[in-house]
C-alpha cells in the first residue's frame, strides 16, 4: 500500500490541496479546508493505474433491444411527474434542501405510497430514533404503513443490514450527511465521506435494482454539501424547496438520466403532512376581486408545466437618502435593469423611491419572461392604476426598451384561459412566433416598454387601495 498523503479538502468546492490555507484558491470561501486522510484522491489527484490484473471488457453496439426500465410508480402524481413517470430500479437519487423543509415527511409519505402497491421499502434514519419516526408516521396517519425502519450512521452496518435482506425495490437514506464510513478517518458529512457513501450505496442499488433515494442538506449557499463530488455520481437530483413562511413545497429536477429535467411538483405543507397540489396557478394568484395597483398575473412555465403566479411590487416614496430595493422570489439584478429600462425608455421615474418586490406563494421565478409582468407590477404600483384583474402578462424586457416574444406562449396562455382570465399582455411578435390563432383571450402585443405604459393608462383602473367588492369580503377578511 501506497503510503496515505494528507489533504486538505474544501468542503464548498470539492478541491484539494496538500497544505491548508485559510481561503480556499479555488472557490474563494473562507474556513472550508478540512484535512482529510485516506481521501481516495481529490479532484486531478487520481491514483496510477495499470493494466495489470485488468479483465476486458466487452464492446457493443448502439443498437440493442433492451426494454424500457420498468418504473416504479408511487401513485403521488406530483413526485411521479417530477422523477419522469417513477424511480427506476437500480437507479440513485439525492433528494437536497434546507433542514426542516419537509424532505424526511415527503419521503416517509412516498415509502408508504409505495409500499402500499406490495413494493418492499426501506427507510433507514441517521437523524431520528425509530420513535420519533414511528410518531411522524402516526402523525400523518401513516401508523400501518407497509415501511420497514431501521436507525443507522455507520456504512458498513448499513450495508451489513441490507445484505441480510432480501433487497427493498426502494431504499431510503435520510440523510447522507449523517452517514459515516468507518474506513476514513474524516468526520461524517465532509466531503471524502458524501462520497464515499454515495459510492457504496450507487453500488449496492446496481447490484441489487434497488432504487435509492439520499436525502442531502443543502448548506447556507443553497448547494448541496460537496456538491459537485457528489451529482455526477447519481442518477438524479431533486431539490425540495420553498419559504419558511409558506405552505408550499417545490419539488425540483435539476438533473434526471430518465426524464426531463425542470419538471416540478407542487406540494402543500399541512398539519397532516404534504398535500399534493394539481392545481397550483389556483394558489398562487390569490383573490383577483381584489387587484390592486401593484400586482400583476405572470403567465410562467416551470418546465413544461405552465404556472400562473402574482407578482407584487410596490413603490412608495423614500425618507432614505439611498432608497430600498427589496426583492422576494425573483433577482435583484433583473429588477435593477428592468427599473433603469423603464426609466430609460418609458420616461418613468423611479429615483427617491422605495421598491419592493414580491412573487407571492414563496415561489422563486427564474424566467427572464416574467420582465415584462414585473415591469407592469412596477408601473402600476407608481402611477396607482390597477391592471385589469384578468389580465396575465408574460415577455422579456431587452435594454433598448424593446419587448421580445418568450418561448411556450400557447401553453402559458391556455393557462390563462382555463383560470378565467380574459386577456394577455405580451411582446409583440408573440402572436406570430408561437403560431397562435385566435383563442378565447384578447391578446395585446406590446412592442415596448413605452406601449405597456399607454396600455396601462388606457386599460387600468385608478386605484384607491381598497377592494373592489367590499360587501362580501368584509364577512372573510381573517386572512
Ligand atoms: P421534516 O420532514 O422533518 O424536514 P427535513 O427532513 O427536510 O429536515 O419537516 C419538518 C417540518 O415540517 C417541521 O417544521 C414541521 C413540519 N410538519 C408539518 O407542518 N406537518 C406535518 O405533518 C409534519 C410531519 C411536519
Ligand atoms: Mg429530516
Amino acid at each position: 500500500m501506497a503510503k496515505q498523503a494528507r489533504k486538505y479538502v474544501c468542503q464548498s468546492c470539492g478541491s484539494s490541496g496538500t497544505q491548508w490555507t485559510g481561503r480556499c484558491d479555488a472557490c474563494g470561501e473562507w474556513n472550508t479546508l478540512q484535512e482529510e486522510v485516506g481521501a481516495g484522491g481529490g479532484i486531478g489527484s487520481a491514483p496510477r493505474t495499470t493494466t495489470k490484473g485488468g479483465r476486458a471488457v466487452e464492446l457493443v453496439d448502439l443498437q440493442g433491444e433492451d426494454v424500457a426500465p420498468a418504473r416504479i410508480v408511487s401513485g403521488v402524481g406530483e413526485f411521479d411527474r417530477v422523477t419522469g413517470g417513477g424511480l427506476v430500479p437500480g437507479s440513485v437519487s439525492i433528494v437536497g434542501g434546507d433542514p426542516g423543509i419537509g424532505k424526511s415527511t415527503l419521503l416517509l409519505q412516498l415509502l408508504a405510497a409505495i409500499g402500499g402497491t406490495g413494493k418492499k421499502v426501506v427507510y433507514l434514519s441517521g437523524e431520528e430514533a425509530v420513535a420519533q419516526v414511528r410518531l411522524r408516521a402516526q402523525r400523518l396517519g401513516l401508523g400501518d404503513a407497509k415501511v420497514t425502519l431501521g436507525v443507522e450512521t455507520n456504512l458498513a452496518n448499513i450495508l451489513a443490514t441490507l445484505e441480510k435482506q432480501t433487497p427493498p425495490d426502494v431504499l431510503v437514506v435520510d440523510s447522507m450527511q449523517t452517514v459515516w464510513s468507518p474506513a476514513l478517518e474524516s468526520a461524517p458529512g465532509t466531503i471524502s465521506q458524501l462520497r464515499a457513501t454515495a459510492q457504496a450505496l450507487t453500488g449496492y442499488a446496481k447490484n441489487k435494482a434497488t432504487a435509492v433515494l439520499l436525502v442531502g442538506h443543502v448548506t447556507k449557499e443553497g448547494q448541496l454539501a460537496g456538491p459537485k463530488v457528489i451529482e455526477h455520481m447519481v442518477d438524479t437530483v431533486l431539490y425540495f424547496e420553498g419559504e419558511s413562511g409558506h405552505q408550499f413545497r417545490l419539488l425540483r429536477s435539476v438533473k434526471n438520466r430518465f426524464g426531463a429535467t425542470d419538471e416540478i411538483g407542487v406540494f402543500e405543507m399541512s398539519d397532516g403532512g404534504l398535500r399534493e397540489v394539481s392545481n397550483p396557478s389556483a394558489l398562487f394568484i390569490g383573490d383577483r376581486e381584489l387587484a390592486s395597483p401593484g400586482a400583476a398575473i405572470f403567465a410562467g412555465m416551470e418546465g413544461t408545466r405552465p404556472i400562473l403566479v402574482e407578482i407584487q411590487a410596490l413603490v412608495a416614496p423614500s425618507p432614505l437618502a439611498t432608497p430600498r430595493r427589496a426583492v422576494v422570489g425573483w433577482d435583484s439584478n433583473r429588477l435593477a435593469m428592468v427599473l433603469a429600462v423603464l426609466e430609460a425608455h418609458a420616461d418613468l421615474q423611479f429615483t427617491g423611491n422605495d421598491i419592493y418586490l414580491n412573487v407571492a406563494g414563496g415561489l422563486k421565478v427564474r424566467e427572464p419572461a416574467a420582465d415584462l409582468a414585473v415591469a407592469a407590477a412596477l408601473v402600476s404600483s407608481l402611477t396607482n392604476m390597477a391592471l385589469p384583474a384578468d389580465s396575465v402578462f408574460f415577455g422579456e424586457v431587452s435594454l433598448s426598451g424593446t419587448l421580445r416574444p418568450v418561448g411556450h406562449a400557447a401553453a402559458r396562455l391556455k393557462e390563462a384561459e382555463k383560470l378565467g382570465f380574459k386577456s394577455a399582455g405580451v411582446a409583440h411578435g408573440t402572436r406570430k412566433n408561437a403560431d397562435l390563432r385566435d383563442g378565447a383571450l384578447e391578446i395585446a402585443e406590446l412592442p415596448n416598454v413605452d406601449r405597456l405604459y399607454s396600455w396601462l393608462r388606457e386599460n387600468g383602473r385608478p386605484g384607491s387601495m381598497t377592494s373592489v367588492n367590499r360587501d362580501s369580503t368584509d364577512e372573510f377578511t381573517t386572512q
